[in-house]
């Protein structure tokens, strides 16, 4: 008999300092069935990669276990392949012809802009006051669509982060889908683009045949984009800016030039937004000697996974030029992440934009964090900056 209590994501301990209990996961309960989330829980980074590129066995798409997906609620990101890939496909291919030189100069000149605004000495929140007008700022560059209002986007998003923990709260879900319905109406106002635009979206409808370019799928898809990254900018900005003022010597050590691109991957190693994700066994199958059946949820816990001593040495420590570094910060398989470059060059922006200022965020006080358990992610980060 095990003696790890329950995996109880959001209790205050589990949203305050999760890795102790994923490393007791790893060490002694690699799989296990979660009674409240009625889902099988993994662990392990070879199980969690089976799980995530093994679509054949484990669906995304709820319509493959007989769910009925709404309109709504249908994007990339609902369905599997080979249904799926045409359509990722093409917003693969809109993302890559954004031009990333530029958006990197404009994510630091943003940055500089915010930072240098600030009373040298004077404590603020890091969260408000720079991971969201950022998040928002590059979001809408990065899909060539106009900055909504701050403060109704962050609701909407904050919805639709609770909404992601329907297995655990489902009283969240329908806050989360009135959430989703609002990103889709913000969504559909971004069609058509005028002439003359050349950015993401205006790209996504030009690549589009005609009746992909005017379905649901594809306006769906753009508003899921524009929050996938919102929020997940928002979170990681929060996360290595709270790193960078708590662990000494790591921004000097990050302002290396060698160490700067496996630096800001080891952050989100370390300590990533994503913690989780879930997948449905469509047929019955077996994970570490463990029954599947047809039907049944399995959890796969991203962030515990990165810290698979089988997998990283010293899974602990924050090794700034870990190399190779497999981590599923991003994801895996059909569902992984093709925003990763663009959230990669979020951060190194404010690592360049903090070196070329000569500023360090230190803690004012003791930061709060949001009670979300698939989102990791601080809410009021006080910090104040010294040279
Ligand atoms: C540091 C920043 C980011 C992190 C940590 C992150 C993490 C992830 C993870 C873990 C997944 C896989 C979820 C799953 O398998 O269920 C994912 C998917 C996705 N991400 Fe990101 N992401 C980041 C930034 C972005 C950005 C900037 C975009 C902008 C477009 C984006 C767009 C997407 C999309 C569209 C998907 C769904 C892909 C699909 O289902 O085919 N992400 N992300």
């Amino acid at each position: 008999m095990t003696t790890i209590p329950m995996y109880d994501p959001l209790s205050p301990e589990m949203i305050s300092d999760p890795y102790p209990a994923y490393a007791r996961m790893l060490e002694e309960r690699p799989i296990h069935w979660h009674p409240v989330m009625r889902a099988w829980v993994v662990v392990r980074h070879a199980d969690c990669v089976r799980v995530l590129r093994e679509h054949a066995t484990f669906a995304r798409d709820p319509g493959r276990t007989g769910e009925e997906i709404p309109d709504f609620r249908q994007n990339v990101q609902m369905m599997d392949p080979p249904e799926q890939t045409p359509l990722r496909q093409l917003l693969v291919g809109a993302m890559r012809s954004q031009d990333k030189d530029q958006l990197f100069q404009e994510a630091v000149a943003f940055l500089r802009g915010r930072l240098t605004a600030q009373e040298p000495g004077e404590p603020f929140d890091w969260m408000a006051t720079l991971a969201a007008p950022f998040a928002l700022h590059m979001s809408a560059a990065l899909l060539g669509v106009p900055e909504p209002d701050d403060e109704a986007y962050a609701e909407i998003s904050h919805g639709i982060a609770l909404r992601m923990d329907a297995g655990l709260a489902p009283e969240n879900i329908p806050q989360g889908d009135a959430a989703r319905k609002r990103l889709n109406e913000l969504g559909e106002s971004w069609f058509p683009r005028p002439e003359g635009d050349d950015g993401l979206i205006a790209n996504l409808i030009r690549r589009a045949d005609k009746e992909f370019a005017g379905s649901h799928y594809i306006r769906n898809s753009a508003a899921m984009m524009f929050n996938a990254s919102y929020g997940t900018i928002f979170a990681m900005v929060g996360n290595a800016a709270h790193l960078l003022a708590t662990v000494p010597g790591l921004l000097p050590e990050l302002s290396v030039p060698s160490h700067v691109a496996t630096g800001v991957d080891e952050l989100i190693r370390y300590d990533g937004p994503a913690q989780g994700t879930s997948r449905t066994a469509v047929t019955e199958t077996e994970i570490q000697g463990t029954r599947i059946a047809a039907g049944d949820s399995v959890v796969t816990l991203l962030a515990a996974a990165n810290r698979d001593p089988l997998v990283f040495k010293d899974p602990q420590d924050i090794k700034l030029d870990r190399r190779p570094n497999p981590h599923l910060g991003f994801g895996s398989g059909p569902h992984a992440c093709f925003g990763s470059e663009f959230g990669k060059l979020s951060i190194t922006a404010m690592i360049h934009a903090l070196r070329d200022e000569g500023l360090r965020p230190c803690l004012a006080a003791e930061p709060t964090r949001r009670t979300t358990a698939t989102v990791r992610s601080l809410d009021v980060l006080p910090v104040r900056l010294s040279r």
